[in-house]
């Protein structure tokens, strides 16, 4: 780990010519994940993962929705490629899908899985592209499913296999690796609250899959380490910064809970090699935690390079009767916890727009875990775009969604924190989980019947901030009006 190149330049930046200058180098991008844009999902000897089980199972994503077509990425990357060369990308992170790689989630790769990376990877090459690789954004193979899933303990070095198998065949030009995206979803919505991918509810299960998932995480950076000691290793986390709502002991003790279930449980393992105290014992009426064997936490703290934060809202929690809503909860060992909202303006989603936060988190690993590099590996925001008559697609909710979180990652950078990279989720609408295609995150539109990809307002604002790698400092930056080619 290097001293943060460019905080002098960052901090003069403004003095020298009006504009909020990022660090020299900084990497800008976009990011998606495979199950999400692909499609393609029975071709070239691709295995189900458990979301085309999920997708297809009536009542689980919106509209019945699935990922069967997607945005065609598979047979259209090429054009996707070009269009993050239009972006001024420097970057791109994009996941791979272990059952085309894997079907069966073990044994020797499928020739023609590795193939299509290849070619993405030279396709982005060829536009000075870096390609950054998650290696698991969700879709497992069914067949570990069926196997027992992440709860089972032999997934995760399943797991670790599968990553160096890839990494041997394609660390020849992907420099940086990332293991696995958001754990926190993989198992407490995929195994407690039941609302992803493969749908269980069962909270001691959920716990079992955040340990096997993070284990897998270290066995795989033992191996890939091994094999090539320049590549860039590292975790996405969704991290939260979680406030609590009054001055209560009681809202502090909510606080508390719900982050460390949210970002200590997965932060304190991975850069401390051990679970945080406090919720192993808020978690004992759960689990007896007896997974947890001799060494593992060892394993799950094997040092990593950079990590990856991913920022979407805030939690802010209040004592209460309740957890949330009824049913199944995410929040397992948490009960008496309700969220509160302030108000805000909301995205599609229904989160509260919170620019602060980003900087509040990005603060908080720097300060506690740090100084470490890190990447923002997603931001970004849905909004319900359309085109209008000229065919165009305005977006400036977007714009100010981007503009105001870039800026506030820019004064962490001004605070010392060692960010280097901002990837904005997402490159084009796509297959947005439970939601399917509802939720448009993209920064291209994309029609859905013709496939056809449409830059929206925030593309155009996007291409301006890498081309200068910087925002003006009077706040503008062209957020009420963007150039269209033509116009
Ligand atoms: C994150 C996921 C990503 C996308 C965004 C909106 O939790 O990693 O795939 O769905 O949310």
């Amino acid at each position: 780990m290097s001293e943060q190149p460019g905080l002098a330049e960052v901090q003069e930046s403004g003095a020298r010519d009006g504009l909020l200058r990022f660090p020299e180098g900084f990497a800008w991008g976009a990011a998606t994940a495979s199950y999400q844009i692909e499609g393609a999902v029975a071709e070239d000897g691709r295995g189900p993962s458990i979301w085309d089980t999920f997708s297809h199972t009536p009542g689980a994503v919106v509209d019945g929705h699935t990922g069967d077509v997607a945005d065609d990425h598979y047979h259209r990357y090429r054009q996707d490629v070009g269009m993050l060369a239009e972006l001024g990308a420097s970057h791109y992170r994009f996941s791979i899908a272990w059952p085309r790689l894997q079907p069966e989630g073990r044994g020797r790769l499928n020739p023609a899985g590795v193939d299509f990376y290849s070619r993405l990877v030279d396709a982005l090459l060829e536009q000075g592209i870096e390609p950054w690789v998650t290696l698991y954004h969700w879709d497992l193979p069914q067949a570990l499913e069926d196997a027992g899933g992440w709860p089972q303990r032999d997934t995760a070095p399943r797991f670790a296999d599968y990553a160096a198998a890839v990494h041997e065949r394609l660390s020849d030009r992907i420099r940086h690796w990332t293991t696995l995206n958001e754990p926190w979803c993989s198992a407490l919505l995929g195994y407690a609250a039941g609302v992803h991918a493969p749908g269980r509810t069962e909270p001691a299960a959920a716990l079992r899959a955040v340990h096997h998932l993070l284990l897998g995480h270290g066995l795989a950076l033992q191996a890939l380490r091994a094999q090539d000691a320049s590549s860039t290793l590292g975790i996405t986390l969704n991290l939260f910064p979680v406030d609590a709502a009054g001055d209560s002991a009681a809202d502090a003790d909510a606080a508390r809970r719900i982050d460390g279930l949210a970002n200590r449980l997965f932060l304190d393992p991975v850069l401390r090699g051990r679970y945080p105290a406090d919720v192993v014992e808020d978690t004992r009426g759960v689990s007896d935690w007896a997974h947890l064997h001799d060494g593992d936490e060892a394993t799950i703290g094997t040092p990593l390079d950079v990590l990856g934060v991913n920022y979407y809202f805030r939690h802010v929690v209040r004592a209460g009767s309740a957890t949330t809503a009824a049913g199944p909860s995410p929040w397992v060992g948490t009960s008496g916890v309700e969220f509160v909202s302030r108000g805000l303006e909301r995205t599609e989603m229904g989160w509260e727009v919170d620019p602060k936060g980003i900087y509040d988190v990005l603060l908080r690993v720097h300060r506690d875990y740090g100084p470490l590099p890190l990447y923002v590996t997603e931001n970004g925001a849905a909004f319900a775009d359309a085109p209008g008559p000229d065919g165009a697609v305005s977006d400036p909710a977007r714009v100010r969604f981007l503009d105001g979180h870039f800026r506030a990652a820019h004064r962490a950078i001004a605070e010392g924190v060692d960010l280097r990279g901002y990837f904005v989720w997402s490159l084009l609408d796509n297959f947005e989980w439970a939601l399917g295609y509802t939720k448009r995150f993209g920064l291209y539109y994309v029609d859905y019947q013709t496939q056809r990809r449409i830059p929206k307002d925030s593309a155009r604002w996007f291409a301006g901030v890498t081309r200068r790698n910087g925002l003006p400092e009077d706040g503008q930056n062209g957020v009420t009006a963007p150039a269209r080619p033509g116009s």
